[in-house]
């Protein structure tokens, strides 16, 4: 009998667990394939990492490489040496790395160089902005994997454009929403907005670009900006770490706080997906946050200049807004009456299943 494929799986930071856990437990199921999970320890905080593996029935890490916080040539330089070793002694059949961080990248260029086939789920992607760390980490990652798997058909047309051969991609759809409808009941029943005492409408903030919270000037009139909201909506910000050394250092976490914003520390994916799914509108500048609302048809408003994710505006319910288009947009968004709209395509909780199916039909 042959041994099952050995399928090594990169987790690095928070999106990752979510893209990466729907597949574990697909390819685990499956007696041809042996799945092995690579933390590479990018996230560490409990609610940034542990707790959302536990969310996902995640078991532990068969490797972490602890590579923590750095510089983007640190944090990928850390990640490419330690995997490396990691990878040649294992030497893997496929090498499966999600989403567009800095250890996406770093391992893709290790799996590449070692010759071990090396797929990308999440894509094609493409904000057009080089600005974006992320945007570089897409492009690369892109040019150097055997297989893309795209989660929308502008994936695929981008990767095209780029003279990308059309038998190196395949759509299988948002794997992000696998996890959800991996733990549809247990976001039904956490009800975390009553859990934080939230009886009126409420709306949840999440910031973490280097864009909007490291430069002084541009947070500042992010903070101004949702202070005006709080006027409307009472607002819940689960803060993310970076974002709290930023807010902290110019003093204007005390400044939200006073004026009515909810501050809290980052949430788990269970709490988290259910205060969102109770919220009357998302502002945000996560990627996978976009997705998801769009999923939920819950209006989302994105603190950015362009979205590498433009099908949760086209078929969705996301709008590009900025600190003083922010308020507007927000009413413009709260008066719209919610209409049920078709999901985009493979977008539907069966990801996973695709991937499987596709890596038994490449194998062959
Ligand atoms: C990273 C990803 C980004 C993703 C985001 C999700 C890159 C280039 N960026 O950005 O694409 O959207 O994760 O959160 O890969 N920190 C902690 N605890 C942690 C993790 C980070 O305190 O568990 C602090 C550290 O001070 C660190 C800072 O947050 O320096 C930023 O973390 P880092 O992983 O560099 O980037 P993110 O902003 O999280």
């Amino acid at each position: 009998m042959t041994p099952p494929a050995r399928v090594h799986l990169i987790a690095a930071a928070r999106p990752n667990f979510m893209k990466v856990a729907p597949l574990w437990h697909a390819l685990s199921a499956a007696p041809d394939f042996a799945p092995v999970l690579i933390h590479t320890g990018q996230h560490y905080d409990a609610n940034m990492s542990d707790a959302i593996f536990a969310d996902l029935s995640l078991p532990q890490p068969d490797h972490h490489l602890g590579v923590g916080s750095g510089s983007h040539a640190e944090q990928t330089g850390r990640v490419m040496i330690a995997y490396e070793s990691v990878e040649m002694a294992a030497r893997p059949d496929w090498l499966v790395v999600v989403g567009d961080v800095n250890s996406t990248l770093a391992c893709a260029l290790v799996g590449a160089k070692l010759r071990i086939p090396v797929v990308h789920l999440e894509a094609g992607l493409r904000s057009g902005d080089r600005d974006m760390p992320e945007e570089i980490n897409r492009l690369a990652t892109d040019a150097i994997a055997d297989v893309l798997w795209t989660p929308s058909p502008d994936g695929d047309e981008n990767l095209l454009r780029e003279g990308c051969a059309p038998e190196r991609i395949g759509n299988v759809g948002n794997i992000m929403l696998d996890s959800f409808e991996l733990v549809r009941g247990k976001i039904e029943a956490a009800a975390e907005p009553a859990a934080l005492g939230l009886t009126a409408p409420y709306g949840v903030v999440t910031l973490h670009r280097p864009s909007n919270v490291d430069d002084p000037d541009a947070l500042l009139a992010l903070v101004a900006a949702l202070l005006a909201v709080q006027a409307r909506l009472p607002l819940v910000f689960p803060v993310h770490p970076r974002t709290a050394q930023r807010l902290a250092a110019a003093g204007l976490d005390e400044r939200l706080a006073a004026g009515g914003v909810r501050l809290i520390g980052p949430l788990p994916y269970i709490r988290f997906m259910s205060l969102v799914a109770g919220a009357s509108a998302v502002i945000t500048d996560s990627g996978g946050i976009q997705e998801e609302t769009t999923y939920l048809g819950i209006p989302c408003l994105t603190l950015r200049d362009n979205t590498e994710r433009p099908i949760t505006i086209t078929q969705g319910t996301n709008r590009l807004v900025n600190a003083a288009t922010l308020a507007v947009a927000l009413d413009d968004a709260l008066a719209t009456p919610r209409s049920a709209r078709p999901r985009p395509k493979n977008w539907d909780g069966q990801t996973a299943a695709r991937c499987v199916a596709e890596l038994r039909r490449r194998a062959r």
